[in-house]
C-alpha cells in the first residue's frame, strides 16, 4: 500500500562510459524540476518523486514511471516537468506524446539493453580499463578547478541575469573564445545554462556565486581557490615532509582571502558553539587566533555581560578590528597583535577558545598551548577546542583525514588529531572533567576544566 497518491519513479542509474544512460541523457536534472514543481504546488504530502536504478529502457531515456497506474513516460526533459505535474499528476490526464505503452517492445528492449550492458561491463574488466569509479575520482579535480576559475573571474556574476560568451568576456576582460569553453564546462557541471547563444545562472549559482544576493559566498570560497595552488604542491610537500616557501607577493589578499573564507565557515557554527559551551558564569573570554571574530561576536552578542579578548597575529588583527566594529562590539571585544606561541597569554579567563587553530601546530607546540591556556584560566574556567577530529586510527572522518593534508602544504608542522590526542594534552596540561561535544557540521568541541 503506498503512502502516497502518486509515487513518481525517475532512473538516475549510472553506466560504464559508452553504455547509454538516463543520467548521461539528462534525468538528474528531469529529477530536480519534477521535485521543484511538485514543491511549488504544495504537493510534496502527496506526490512521492525517487530515484530508481535502470528500468532497462536507457536507450529511450530519460525514463519515469508514475505509480499507482504504472505508466512510463520516455524521452523526458525538464521542460516537460511542469505539464506533467499538472495534467497528468494533478489532473490524472497522461501527457500522450511522452507515454509508452507498447508493453512488447519495452520488454524487447530491455531484454536487449541488459545484454548489451552485461556485454560492456564483461569486455571492460577482461580489458583491464580502470573502472568509471576511479576514474571519476582521479579527475574530480577537473570540476572543482572549473568552479574556482568561475569564482576567481567572477563569472557568475558577469552572466548575471543572461548574457553571451562575448558580453561575460568583456565583462571579465578575458579572451572570448576561452570564456565560451569555460561558460560551456559550467553548463556541464550544472552550474549554468544555455539557451542559444544566452548562458544564464542556476539558482544555485545566482544564490552563491553572484555579487549582491544577500547569500553570496563567493568571498569566502576564494580561499578555497587560493589552497588549490597549495594543493598542487602536495607530491613534493610529501616528498620533502614539509610545505613549499609560499609566494610572499600572495600573502596580503591571501590573508584577506583566508579570513573572510574562516568567517563564512563559522557562520552557522559561531551560535551552536555558544549554545553548546554556555554563558552561565562567563565573564571574560580569550580567543585564541580570533580571525574575524565571529566566535567572540557570538559570545558577546549572547550576554552583555560578557567581555572578549582577541589575540591574533599582527597582519589579522586590522581586519579582526574592521569585523567587530561593523558587529557594533567594540566595547565588548578588545584586540591584541601578538603570537599565541610565545606570547603570555595573561590570567583570570572564564573561557579560553581554541576554534580551528590546533591543527595549524604540531603536537609538541599544542601541548605548550593548552599548558599556557591552563595558566589564563580562573578556578573553574574552561579551555575548548573546536576542530576536525580523527578517528582513533586516523583514517576518518575523510574531511578531518584530508584536512590534515591541507596542512601538510600549508603549514610548518600542522595536522589532524584524534580526539585522544587532545583529551590526553589536556590531562597533561592539568584540566579535568574532559569532554568531547558533537556538534552539527564537520569539527567538534573537546572541553576540559581547570580545577
Ligand atoms: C584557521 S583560522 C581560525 C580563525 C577563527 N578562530 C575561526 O575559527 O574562524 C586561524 C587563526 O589563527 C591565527 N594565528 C595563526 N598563528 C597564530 C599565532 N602564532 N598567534 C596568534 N594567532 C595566530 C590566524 O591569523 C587566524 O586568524
Amino acid at each position: 500500500m503506498e503512502p502516497y497518491r502518486i509515487h513518481v519513479f525517475v532512473c538516475t542509474q549510472q553506466k560504464p562510459e559508452g553504455v547509454s544512460s538516463c543520467p548521461a541523457r539528462g534525468s538528474l536534472a528531469v529529477l530536480d524540476r519534477l521535485d521543484k514543481e511538485v514543491q511549488a504546488r504544495g504537493l510534496a504530502g502527496e506526490i512521492q518523486v525517487t530515484t530508481s536504478g535502470c528500468m532497462g529502457l536507457c536507450d529511450e531515456g530519460p525514463i519515469m514511471v508514475v505509480y499507482p497506474e504504472g505508466l512510463w513516460y520516455r524521452h523526458v526533459g525538464p521542460a516537460d516537468a511542469a505539464e506533467i505535474v499538472d495534467r497528468h499528476l494533478c489532473n490524472g490526464k497522461p501527457v500522450e506524446r511522452l507515454a509508452w505503452n507498447d508493453a512488447a517492445a519495452m520488454k524487447a528492449m530491455s531484454v536487449e539493453h541488459g545484454e548489451k550492458f552485461r556485454a560492456a561491463v564483461a569486455a571492460r574488466e577482461k580489458a583491464g580499463v580502470l573502472p568509471d569509479h576511479l576514474m571519476q575520482m582521479i579527475r574530480s579535480y577537473m570540476p572543482s578547478r572549473c568552479i574556482l576559475t568561475a569564482l576567481e573571474l567572477d563569472v557568475f556574476t558577469a552572466v548575471g541575469n543572461g548574457a553571451s560568451a562575448e558580453q561575460v568576456g568583456t565583462r571579465i576582460e578575458a579572451n572570448v573564445r576561452a570564456v565560451g569553453m569555460l561558460l560551456n564546462a559550467l553548463v556541464a557541471i550544472g552550474l549554468l545554462t544555455k539557451d542559444g547563444d544566452q548562458y544564464r545562472n542556476t539558482p544555485d549559482s545566482a544564490r552563491f556565486f553572484v555579487q549582491g544576493s544577500p547569500h553570496n559566498r563567493r568571498g569566502g570560497l576564494l580561499h578555497t581557490a587560493d589552497i588549490w595552488h597549495r594543493w598542487s604542491t602536495l607530491t613534493e610537500a610529501v616528498r620533502r615532509g614539509a610545505r613549499l616557501a609560499r609566494e610572499e607577493a600572495e600573502v596580503e589578499e591571501w590573508t584577506r582571502n583566508f579570513i573572510a573564507g574562516m568567517q563564512h565557515n563559522a557562520r552557522d557554527r559561531a551560535p551552536q558553539v555558544v549554545r553548546a559551551l554556555g554563558t552561565g558564569g562567563v565573564r571574560r573570554i580569550l580567543d585564541l587566533g580570533g580571525g574575524s571574530g565571529i566566535y567572540s561576536i557570538a559570545f558577546a552578542k549572547a550576554s552583555p555581560e560578557i567581555h572578549c579578548e582577541i589575540l591574533d597575529l599582527p597582519e589579522v588583527v586590522p581586519l579582526t578590528s574592521d569585523y567587530v566594529r561593523h558587529a557594533g562590539l567594540s566595547a565588548q571585544i578588545s584586540l591584541r597583535a601578538g603570537d599565541m606561541l610565545h606570547d603570555d597569554l595573561g590570567s583570570g579567563y572564564d573561557l579560553v577558545m581554541l576554534n580551528a587553530i590546533c591543527h595549524m601546530f604540531s603536537e609538541e607546540q599544542n601541548k605548550d598551548l593548552f599548558r599556557r591556556a591552563r595558566q589564563a584560566l580562573a578556578p573553574n574556567g574552561r579551555l575548548a577546542v573546536q576542530d576536525f577530529i580523527l578517528n582513533p586510527d586516523k583514517t576518518g572522518p575523510q574531511q578531518a583525514v584530508l584536512f590534515s593534508l591541507n596542512m601538510l602544504v600549508g603549514t610548518e608542522a600542522g595536522a589532524s588529531y584524534s580526539e585522544r590526542e587532545y583529551a590526553a594534552w589536556m590531562e597533561a596540561a592539568g584540566l579535568t572533567d574532559v569532554q568531547r561535544i558533537h556538534l552539527v557540521g564537520p569539527s567538534d568541541l573537546i572541553v576540559g576544566r581547570a580545577r
